[in-house]
């Protein structure tokens, strides 16, 4: 749907006494969103590392840097089509990895997968989901699709994820750097609640091969089990979401192993720009780097030979203190030279917000915790809308501003930011 046509259908049905379901205007959307989950799944999607200050950090990156419209320039034929890694895409814009969806909704990365498929949004798959990528893959027929790795303590696992990536029509891999260890995250902390130990956010696990075969080496237990209500509640709320039958999996204390094993080999924080190597021989696909910030790192990532860059602070997730998204931007394209495509995210909360990183290099954005609030407040419908609402706000964006494709944004488009 082209933008006018969008707005015009928002229009359209408030005059006949429909209002959007899912709110426009960011914060409302967030509120609705609150009010739909529990505590525990809203702190830990809108919580951030230490004192938020990069959540805070990213919004005020990309307020510092204002538009500067041209006119009289014919932008009746806007045009926001774009090819990257071998699709063509009709904008720029894309689903941000984001781990158990099903906190926000029971049909999770399913509702995205065909969302984000229906809208042409290229949606990229959790290595945290909560529905595995094959099952994803198969609802949204020729709808583009990543798969977002994170880089486990066996390479075994490694190599089984990204080959099934593959199978299943992946067109890039995209290695996240910047989480080899969880940050600290106070929201979370306080609540005493990490999704992963109740058996949510691990379907990529649980249905591959080589996660199976591991289990057959179980993991020591921590401490003796102590048996509470609470504990009684998770290890059937977890062998309810292991496949096969929930008694079965509760007798063989099968989803407590795998929850255990997880938690043993989810990451590898001795990971080097030298375990590279591996992945290149593991796959054809282009290989993305996210979570690059400093403009060394975007250099050696191009020495390593990378097929493009993701500049992104995890949403402020991560680093309390961490320079803004967008910052980074600006000094990574500018050493980057357009060698590789470069993708972006981190606190973009419409269409302007994409039209600067556009100008400041990234290639294509990605829509982050607003498509999981959407989620939260209409399923797949929800997120569809969302998307749409990103494209047409972008598309008038350009329009208004005087440019009329993607290949007319750059830094002249910007003032240069005042501090
Ligand atoms: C994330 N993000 C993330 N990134 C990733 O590589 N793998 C993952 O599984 C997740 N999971 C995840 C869960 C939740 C609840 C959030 C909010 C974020 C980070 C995500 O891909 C992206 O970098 C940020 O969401 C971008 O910031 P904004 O736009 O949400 O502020
Ligand atoms: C997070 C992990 C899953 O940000 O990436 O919570």
């Amino acid at each position: 749907m082209s933008t006018p046509e969008r707005q015009r259908r928002i229009y359209l049905d408030g005059a006949r006494g429909r209002k959007p379901t899912v709110p426009i205007d960011h914060e409302k959307l967030e509120e609705a969103a609150r009010r739909r989950v529990s505590p525990e799944a809203f702190a830990y999607i809108a919580g951030g590392a230490g004192r938020e200050t990069t959540i805070g950090e990213n919004r005020r990156a990309l307020d510092r840097y204002k538009i500067l419209p041209r006119m009289l320039r014919d932008v009746s034929g806007c045009d926001t089509s774009l090819s990257l890694f071998g699709n063509t895409l009709n904008s720029p814009v894309f689903t941000c990895p984001i781990g158990v969806l099903d906190l926000f909704h029971p049909q999770a990365d399913l509702a995205v997968a065909k969302a984000a498929s229906t809208v042409g949004v290229p949606v990229t798959f959790s290595n945290q989901a909560s529905v595995s990528m094959e099952e994803c893959a198969s609802a949204m027929g020729d709808g583009v699709r990543w798969f977002q790795l994170y880089w486990s303590k066996s390479d075994e696992l490694v190599a089984s994820l990204v080959k099934r990536a593959e199978d299943c029509g992946c067109r890039a891999i995209l290695v996240t750097l910047d989480t080899t260890m969880l940050g600290w995250r106070i929201r979370d902390l306080d609540l005493a609640y990490l999704p992963f130990l109740a058996g949510r956010g691990i379907a990529q696990y649980v249905t591959d091969p080589v996660f199976q075969e591991l289990l057959k080496d179980p993991e020591p237990e921590l401490e003796p089990p102590k048996i509470t209500l609470t504990s009684l509640s998770n290890l059937y709320q977890m062998s309810k979401r292991y496949p096969g039958s929930t008694l079965e999996n509760m007798k063989t204390r099968r989803a407590v192993e795998a929850v255990r094993k997880f938690i043993a080999i989810y990451s590898r924080a001795s990971l080097s720009w030298k375990n590279l190597t591996f992945l290149r021989q593991h796959t054809k696909l282009p290989i993305v780097l996210k979570g690059i910030l400093a403009p060394d790192d975007a250099l050696k990532a191009l020495d390593h030979g990378v097929d493009a860059i993701y500049v992104s602070n995890h949403g402020g997730r991560q680093v309390d203190g961490a320079v803004g998204a967008l910052d980074a931007l600006a000094e990574v394209a500018r050493v980057v030279k357009n060698k590789v495509p470069i993708l972006f995210d981190s606190g973009v909360r419409g269409g302007a917000d994409i039209f600067k990183a556009l100008c400041l290099g990234a290639k294509a954005v990605g829509i982050g915790r607003p498509f999981a609030y959407a989620l939260a407040v209409d399923g797949e419908r929800g997120v569809a809308e969302l998307l749409q609402n990103y494209q047409a706000d972008l598309r008038l964006t350009m329009g208004l501003s005087g440019v009329r494709s993607l290949s007319e944004l750059n830094p002249d488009c910007l003032l240069p930011k005042s501090s």
